[in-house]
């Protein structure tokens, strides 16, 4: 079944078009990575699936919902699809637990005692169980992120988007952050990200999407796309990337 679909997606920023028709199709369970140069549109089209940005034509189709612009319907997507960020964007001063339980408590329909355990559950997944009453500047960047993972996941998404979430984070961090995601992906969670890491892209994801100018330049199994680049410029992307 799908979970995603994008359907001859356009966007611009005044003058500038940045998306000139996208379509792709993410099946339940799939993981996709999204490649490509700075100023591709990469994040864009992420932040369009969520509706952080509107699109001017096309038609985008996640987690059962379609997408319009409705604040209500938005809201009910949201709780559907996650979107984590390379800022982790925690509130300061509240506990690990508490930025946690923050939304889950809003938006859904569950006692404090109900939200606690969601936030224990997540926060184990994550690998942080210890940290629940810890403040967020007595974290590392990488343990940061990971709780910014575990609160979107507190919503009992359908489908994970990521942008760049490790690309503040040192090396051994990354690492800690990517074990999480790949876990993640393993569990059958449906996921879109966009990244840097193309070792991790070629390892965890199912497809991989390069991204060029505004349009879906090439796509396919992501092994078979990094072995057997067909264009130029995927080829010289891949060259001057790899870490
Ligand atoms: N809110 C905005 N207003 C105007 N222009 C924007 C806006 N957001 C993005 N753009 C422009 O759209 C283009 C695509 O940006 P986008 O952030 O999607 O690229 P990206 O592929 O994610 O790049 P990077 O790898 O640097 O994150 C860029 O030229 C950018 O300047
Ligand atoms: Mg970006």
């Amino acid at each position: 079944m799908s979970e995603v679909v994008v359907e001859n997606v356009h966007k611009s920023f005044g003058a500038l078009e940045v998306l000139k028709g996208v379509s792709l199709t993410v099946e339940r369970g799939e993981v996709f990575a999204l490649i490509g140069r700075s100023g591709s549109g990469k994040s864009t089209l992420l932040r369009c699936m969520n509706g952080l940005e509107k699109v001017n034509s096309g038609r985008i189709e996640i987690a059962g919902h379609r997408l319009e612009a409705d604040p209500k319907a938005l809201r009910r997507l949201r709780t559907d699809v996650g979107i984590v960020f390379q800022s982790y964007n925690l509130f300061p001063h509240l506990t690990v637990g508490e930025n946690i339980m923050l939304a889950p408590r809003i938006v859904k329909d569950v006692t404090k005692a109900e939200t606690q355990a969601i936030a224990r559950e997540v926060l184990q997944l994550v690998g942080l169980s210890e940290k629940f009453d810890f403040y967020p500047d007595q974290l590392s960047g990488g343990q940061q992120q990971r709780v910014a993972i575990a609160r979107s996941l507190a919503m009992r998404p359908k489908v994970m988007l990521f942008d760049e979430v490790t690309s503040a984070l040192d090396p051994e961090l990354t690492e800690e952050v990517l074990m999480v995601m790949e876990q993640l992906a393993s569990d059958g969670m449906t996921m879109i990200l966009v990244t840097h890491e193309m070792g991790f892209a070629r390892r965890v994801a199912t497809k991989t999407v390069f991204m060029h100018k505004g349009t879906i330049w090439e796509e396919g199994p992501s092994k078979g796309l990094f072995a057997n680049p067909r264009t130029p410029e995927l080829r010289q992307f891949v060259k001057s990337d790899v870490k």
